[in-house]
């Protein structure tokens, strides 16, 4: 059983007023889809909209079953919790969050629903995984109910360093819903980290490794419960396994995409709309503050004003889909964007060639291949990141083994795509410099390191994410060798340009 916010379908109107679903394109669905349908999956989850009953139904051989939001739960829980509290605070706050008491009633309601929605249909010693930020009470509110279930979660998002995870008015609440868990998966390595010295500076329970041990009182001692064991001192303790699992994208379907004929033909024709430059480069993001897309726009401003590159030479497309349109913060992001877009293309455009191609909209997965094989840079210059699986796009639909990634050390991605121009996205002059190094890259350079990349993203798709995640899940003993992990060793920071 799969429980998340959000559904995998995308709701479509059908003839004569009829609910029409259709399965998102996300990497999520293709990875779960044929473990779905095999074990007589079901997935749990809000539909998008706000006050809508639907039945459960089924789609592709997946039993959904939505969860309905009331217009007020969608603002306080999801606009308000998730978004305007939990969502900067574990990204670095890198804009403000608001802590409202009302909000989190909200979040523990909602969760509490999503998790007697599971508890409706779990069959006994059935498979949960919990997905996300959003419903980080879950897992407890199961644990609670059914010790018998196999309760996994994943947070899609970074964990932040206690420094800052202190602030919330409930961090011990959102640690104790956590632990619920058997397994709590993270992004990095870093996230994982995060969340244990949380669990030892909050309750001062011991954790070895990947290992949380959580002591047992009398009555849940003598329970059947799941990784229970005896510590050195005779107590009876549960052991949580909290590390990092770095999710992945189906590599396969844009390795797929980037043959097709008519997705090639599409990216020629984007770049003869552009004019033919000699550099396309690109960005592709939710509109975000976590994204660092002011920061890109003023590193390129900036090589503009320089004189270094002209719009004929070089022009920059940034795709930014529009998101959480009704959060403050994210309106006023907004604003910025679009105010310096106009900015640089009325200071440096000319006739023909405006320097920022600036599209508020998103685009199917077809479009986006197109766009990745037009582009010969792929900026992602996250200030915060868990992941940021758009690097990870780019480089599997690359298959003619070309195209220049500058990543941003702050973005999961960083840990395992090391052969991309890592930047610090806040060093404007280090970001300036990662795109002229990657403007000029010689053939050669560019074969070498896109083909190191791709090793990589081709070899640890979406598919073995989810099959090492279970696999991990549903295995009896939490020292098992088989949990140790694969990620590549790293040095801690990245060599700065300029440094
Ligand atoms: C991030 C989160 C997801 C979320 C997605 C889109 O990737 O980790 O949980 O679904 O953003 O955001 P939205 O608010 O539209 O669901």
């Amino acid at each position: 059983m799969i429980v998340s916010n959000r559904l995998p379908v995308d709701h479509v109107s059908g003839e004569g007023g009829d609910a029409v679903w259709r399965t998102s394109p996300g990497g999520l669905v293709a990875a779960l889809e044929p473990v779905m349908r095999e074990r007589d999956g079901v997935w749990i989850g809000w539909p998008g909209m706000p006050d809508v009953e639907f039945e459960p139904f089924e789609a592709d051989g997946i039993e959904l079953v939505p969860v309905q939001l009331s217009a007020d739960e969608v603002e306080d829980y999801y606009e308000g919790f998730s978004n305007d509290t939990l969502w900067p605070l574990y990204h670095d706050v890198i804009s403000p969050p608001s802590y409202h008491r009302q909000w989190w009633e909200a979040y523990q309601r909602v969760n509490r629903r999503f998790a007697d929605a599971a508890l409706a249909v779990a069959a006994p010693n059935a498979i949960v995984w919990v997905h996300d930020y959003q419903l980080q009470l879950v897992p407890k509110m199961l644990r609670d109910a059914r010790p018998d279930l196999i309760i996994g979660f994943f947070n899609h998002i970074p964990f932040p360093p206690y420094g800052i995870y202190s602030q919330l008015p409930w961090r011990r609440q959102i640690v104790d819903g956590l632990l619920g868990a058997d397994v709590v998966g993270f992004q990095r390595v870093a996230d994982a980290g995060n969340f244990a010295r949380a669990v030892r500076r909050l309750h001062g329970y011991e954790t070895r490794g990947n290992l949380i041990s959580i002591p047992l009182d009398e009555p849940q001692a003598s329970a059947d419960m799941r990784h229970t064991t005896t510590n050195r001192r005779g107590h009876r303790i549960r052991t949580v396994l909290a590390r990092p699992f770095p999710i992945s994208i189906d590599a396969q379907a844009y390795q797929k995409l980037a043959a097709d004929p008519a997705i090639r033909a599409r990216a020629a024709e984007i770049r003869a709309e552009l004019g033919n430059p000699r550099v396309v480069m690109l960005g592709v993001d939710r509109l975000d503050y976590t994204k660092g897309i002011r920061h890109r726009l003023k590193a390129f401003g900036e090589l503009l004003d320089d004189g270094v590159v002209s719009p004929e030479e070089v022009c920059l497309v940034q795709v930014a889909s529009p998101s959480r349109e009704r959060v403050d913060a994210y309106a006023q992001l907004r604003d910025e964007v679009e105010i310096t877009v106009s900015r640089i293309n009325g200071d440096y455009g000319q006739i023909g060639h405006a320097a920022i191609h600036y599209l508020h909209q998103g685009y199917p997965r077809n479009e986006m291949a197109a766009l990745y094989l037009a582009a010969d840079v792929m900026l992602v210059t996250a200030l915060r990141d868990g992941m940021n699986l758009v690097a990870k796009e780019y480089v599997a639909t690359r298959t003619d083994h070309d195209g220049v990634l500058i990543l941003s050390e702050f973005a999961g991605a960083a840990d395992e795509l090391r052969q991309a121009l890592l930047v610090n996205p806040h060093d404007i002059d280090g970001l300036k410099a990662a795109m002229l190094h990657a403007i000029q890259m010689p053939q050669r350079e560019r074969a070498r390191r896109m083909r190191a990349l791709r090793r990589r993203v081709l070899s640890h798709d979406v598919q073995r994410w989810s099959a090492t995640f279970l696999d991990t899940l549903v295995r009896e003993d939490h020292n098992d060798p088989a949990n140790q992990l694969d990620i590549p060793k790293r040095p801690l920071a990245a060599p700065g340009y300029g440094e």
